[in-house]
């Protein structure tokens, strides 16, 4: 009996730990939706539908579809140069992840990856 007992705290444990790492997966999402409609939707769509402004820029939910979006960390924290339409300043690594972390949760990639919710538009 009290083997149960302790097995079932361990679980209650840990659920409670996974569910606070989901809130802070869903706070960075959040974030990160809101420094990509800051810095690149004038140019890129960045949710999960509609065009991009500028017409060869891609929908950031088809990132994937080119490479895992974990390979943009490099470039955002050290600023990216993409032809001569995409110069980027650097950015602070929380603001990095904040935007990896985001962009995850739009992929249409048929990849499963690490997904929050995509924070709702607006
Ligand atoms: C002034 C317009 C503009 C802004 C603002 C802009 N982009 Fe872009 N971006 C483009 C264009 C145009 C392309 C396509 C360039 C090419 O393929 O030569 C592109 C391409 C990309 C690509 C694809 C690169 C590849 O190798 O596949 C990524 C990723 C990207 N942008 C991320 C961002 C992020 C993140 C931001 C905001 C922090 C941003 N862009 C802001 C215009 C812009």
């Amino acid at each position: 009996m009290r083997k149960i007992a302790s097995i079932l705290i361990a679980a209650v444990a840990l659920g409670g730990a996974a569910s606070a790492n989901d809130a802070v997966t869903q706070a960075e999402a959040v974030r990160g939706r809101a420094l990509v409609e800051a810095n690149c939707s004038s140019c890129h769509a960045i949710g999960v539908r509609g065009d991009s402004p500028a017409r060869n820029a891609p929908a950031f939910r088809t990132i994937s579809q080119t490479y895992p979006v974990a390979h943009l960390e490099e470039a955002l924290a050290e600023g990216m140069s993409i032809g001569a339409e995409h110069e980027l300043a650097a950015m602070a690594p929380r603001d990095v992840n904040a935007i990896v972390v985001y962009l995850e949760t739009i992929q249409t990639s048929a990849t499963p990856q690490r997904r929050a919710t995509p924070p709702a538009i607006g």
